[in-house]
């Protein structure tokens, strides 16, 4: 292996993906996540994040292309299946994420299935739990909890099985500033690489290292920020003031 491939740990390689009976919506995507790598994509509704996430688990098929692990191509459903315990998948919506009542089963379902034993899934998820602060909420039911709450019981599960790799999808959606503040500390705090979807530029800014957006079919790099100018009011606003 050279150095290159070293240091990338998930490659897309001209990726192309269409649901049946529609036309195209990914067309020659190429993307490489390298080590210490946070990627924030950005573009509008409908361009195919939520698919290309979906492509990457396995959960969907892709019509041409090649998904790559540590240098190591994912192709069938067993290679799927251990690139799911490497690489932890977030969903937009935690309805569709948590299957359980109880908010520990589903935080102690991603360690079970890796193999632990249930006393050891169980010490995971509690560990988990306390270090995302809801320990409290170990035996809560999930449909009675907040928007806000359901999205780091989601985050929860995705982080108890360790993965090397983080992707979220939407992650700072619906949440109120409080919530979101602690989800972007979260975010912060794995040390793994992570591909963040978001319609929110100001919690990318504050967790990615390189942007993206969708355009053509393909996922294109912003490098550099955008200059702009924003009007707004606010009392003493004519005193000379600074934003930070
Ligand atoms: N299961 C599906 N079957 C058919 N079309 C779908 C399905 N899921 C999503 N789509 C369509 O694919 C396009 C991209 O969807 P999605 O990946 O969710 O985009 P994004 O996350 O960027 O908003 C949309 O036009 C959507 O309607
Ligand atoms: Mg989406």
């Amino acid at each position: 292996m050279d150095d290159l491939e070293n240091r990338v740990v998930l490659e897309i390689k001209n990726l192309s993906f269409s649901y049946p009976d529609g036309e195209e919506l990914l067309s020659g995507l190429n993307f490489r996540l390298e080590k210490g790598c946070s990627a924030g994509i950005w573009s509008p509704n409908g361009t195919g994040k939520t698919s290309l996430f979906k492509i990457i688990t396995g959960l969907l098929k892709a019509k041409s292309g090649e998904i790559l692990l540590y240098g190591k191509s994912v192709q069938t459903e067993e290679d799927f299946r251990a690139l799911r315990l490497k690489v932890g998948f977030v969903l937009q919506h935690p309805d569709d994420q948590l299957f359980f009542p109880e908010v520990i089963d589903d935080v102690a379902f991603g360690p079970l299935n890796e193999g632990l034993s249930e006393e050891e899934a169980w010490v995971r998820a509690h560990e988990t739990l306390v270090s995302l602060g809801i320990e409290h909420l170990e035996h809560s039911l999930s449909f009675e909890l907040s928007g806000g709450q359901k999205k780091l019981v989601t985050l929860a599960a995705a982080l108890s099985m360790k993965p090397d790799v983080l992707l979220l999808d939407e992650p700072t959606n619906g949440l109120d500033a409080a919530a979101r503040k602690r989800l972007i500390e979260i975010i912060n705090r794995f040390e793994g690489e992570k591909i963040i979807i978001s319609h929110d530029p100001d919690m990318l800014a504050e967790t990615c290292s390189r942007f993206f957006t969708i355009t053509d079919k393909k996922l294109s790099e912003i490098k550099a920020p955008q200059i702009h100018e924003h009007r707004h009011s606010h009392f003493f606003g004519a005193e000379q003031h600074s934003h930070n």
